[in-house]
């Protein structure tokens, strides 16, 4: 039996290979589309090792429209698409608006230009809770009503505004064109087996990496952000979803879209994957510990610019449409981002 193929652009980067290996376990065949501009090309040993072959790979920069072309001429049978191919460093962005609004939105506008030649183009958009900015305290835990805030950074416009870019071809190519966009809460851990991860560039801006970096001696201590925020310990709340927790739900979202497709209400639906759960730096910190048993040195700094004091999602609506649920115990969680860091550091 043929299987259904799944295009995943940037799916060597973290969500995304962990996303593949949840396709492929599913019974999709991904179709890899990534430059490796923020990833390695080891990655896709990684999810070969896991899923005991080679994924269908094609090095391709999905902004340029002629080399994504290409992708399309030697799979003429992609039934579906979920598109991470994206930048996603806040602060990178500030710097680089251009570059952020060239490369996400160039790249969103080639995928819905090359899927809607397809009967039915079905796309899961990756997109992120950051188009809620700082909700009101009334709207903890944020749903998929909550009012979208003004973006603090060109990364998070770039989210917005490709959520409104598909809003709108949605309703112009009725039917056509399918979307389901995931706003991510914050993705964290490796797959178990420990072969795939997370892999900063650098100095990690993300906690979880920041943590494992200094529990594996990389750096000297963490800072935390802030101790004065309107919080039970005043450090800032997040809401830390396991990254295979959150690849699952793509594959519920794929067979919604496939299923339901062109019946999807007004073309797009919206969904938070979080686990409704807020946890703070400094609990954080404590969690790692029981965990791992390694206490993480850390001390407390200024509050970084632009962060946001709390947010955790309310993930109903995807737990009851979608089936999908994140219910990995956040010590399994953190353990096995332990376990990945611990590896690529040969400890
Ligand atoms: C941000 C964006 C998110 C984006 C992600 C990509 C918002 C609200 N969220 O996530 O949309 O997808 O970046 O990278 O804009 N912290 C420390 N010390 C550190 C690092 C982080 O204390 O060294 C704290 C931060 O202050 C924050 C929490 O840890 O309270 C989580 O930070 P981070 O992992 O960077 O994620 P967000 O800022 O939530």
């Amino acid at each position: 039996m043929t299987k259904t193929k799944v295009l995943v652009t940037g799916g060597t980067g973290y969500i995304g290979a962990h996303t593949v290996v949840e396709l492929e376990n599913a019974g999709y065949e991904a179709v890899i589309v990534d430059n490796f501009s923020n990833s390695s090309r080891d990655v896709l040993d990684g999810i070969a090792r896991i899923i005991g072959r080679n994924p269908l790979f094609f090095e391709a920069d999905c902004a340029d429209y002629e080399s994504f072309a290409r992708v399309f001429e030697l799979c003429p049978d992609i039934s579906a698409a979920i598109h991470f191919a994206a930048y996603k460093a806040v602060g990178e962005s500030v710097e680089k608006p251009l570059d952020y609004y060239r490369n996400n939105l160039v790249s969103l506008l080639n995928l819905i230009d090359l899927m809607g030649r397809n009967e039915r183009g079905s796309i899961v958009f990756s997109s992120s809770c950051t188009v809620y900015g700082q909700p009101e305290r009334e709207n903890l835990p944020v749903n998929e009503t909550s009012p979208l805030q003004p973006a603090t950074s060109p990364y998070g416009n770039t989210k917005r505004v490709s959520e409104e870019i598909l809003r709108d071809c949605t309703i112009s190519y009725k039917g056509k064109i399918n979307v389901i966009a995931l706003r991510y809460f914050n993705p964290i851990g490796a797959h178990p087996s420990a072969l795939i991860g997370e892999l900063p560039r650098g100095v990690p801006q993300n906690l979880l990496p920041y943590i494992t970096q200094t529990a594996a001696g990389l750096r000297e201590r963490l800072n935390v952000f802030g101790n004065d925020y309107n919080t039970p310990d005043g450090s800032c709340i997040r809401d830390y979803i396991y990254v295979c927790d959150l690849a699952k739900a793509h594959v519920s979202a794929l067979d919604r879209l496939l299923d339901k497709s062109p019946e999807i209400p007004g073309g797009i639906e919206y969904y938070n994957l979080g686990t409704g759960v807020g946890i703070s730096v400094l609990q954080m910190l404590e969690l790692f510990k029981k965990a791992t048993g390694v206490a993480v040195p850390y001390r407390i700094v200024e509050r970084r610019p632009g962060d946001v004091e709390q947010v955790w999602a309310d993930p109903s609506k995807a737990n009851i449409e979608l089936g999908w649920k994140a219910d990995t115990p956040i010590e399994e969680v953190l353990a096995s981002a332990w376990r990945w860091e611990k590896k690529i550091r040969g400890i």
